[in-house]
């Protein structure tokens, strides 16, 4: 068992089972054929604070606030591949996504002001970000893409890919996307194997 490859799949979106939910399972089942151990987070789920910016993590790269993020903690820590799925919220990941992503400053605190390495060092962890939008515009994803591009590092993965869906808005609109479900089946394949790029 020492060799599985752990794939942690964070869910974004409050809407169960809308586009983003759909396109990880699908990178979920790709990863699980080949191997992998799959984890699940329902983000919308958890009973979580958004950050207080209390700053007690600056002294001990913990974070005092005791709710379910304390069990996300280990799970972002063990997993090989974190895999985040979020639609675009107003040119950004959706509020629940955040919320985590904020919470994480304790990691952020560990590898910059404590200088302890979050996880496994030697860029064997990995990050991943889908998404859609329903709009076409050419920078719908930057303000997203600039944010798990600090999520990832302050968790101590390399931002490996992504696949970005334009022009998707109504539940489960992506199933009639002439190639989605398949680049994100065949995306999951390719990280067990290691040879996921950046796509899009
Ligand atoms: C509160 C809210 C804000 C949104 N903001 C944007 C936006 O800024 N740009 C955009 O293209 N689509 C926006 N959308 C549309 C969603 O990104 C789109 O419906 C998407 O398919 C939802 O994905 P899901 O089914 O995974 O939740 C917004 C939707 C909601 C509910």
């Amino acid at each position: 068992m020492e060799n599985t490859v752990i794939v942690l799949g964070l869910f974004g979106s409050p809407r169960r089972g809308g586009n983003t939910d759909i396109l990880l399972e699908e990178m979920l089942k790709g990863a699980e054929e080949r191997g992998a151990q799959i984890e699940r987070i329902i983000i919308s789920e958890l009973k979580f604070s958004p950050c207080l910016e209390c700053h007690s993590c600056d002294e001990t790269g913990e974070c005092v606030i005791d709710d379910d993020m304390q069990r996300v903690y280990p799970k972002l820590l063990e997993a090989d591949w974190i895999i985040l799925a979020s639609p675009i919220f107003f040119y950004g990941v959706t509020a629940w996504t955040k919320a985590l992503i904020d919470r994480v400053q304790p990691l952020w605190v560990r590898k910059y002001q404590l200088k302890l390495s979050p996880g496994d060092p030697g860029g064997r962890r990995n990050g991943f970000f889908i998404s859609v939008g329903a709009t076409k515009g050419a920078r719908l994803f930057e303000g997203a893409m600039l944010t798990m591009k600090y999520f990832f590092d302050a968790i101590g993965a390399d931002f490996a890919g992504q696949l970005l869906f334009r022009g998707v808005e109504g539940k489960g609109d992506i199933r009639t996307h002439p190639t989605a479900l398949q680049e994100a089946f065949e995306a999951g394949k390719a990280l067990v194997n290691g040879s996921v790029q950046g796509e899009r």
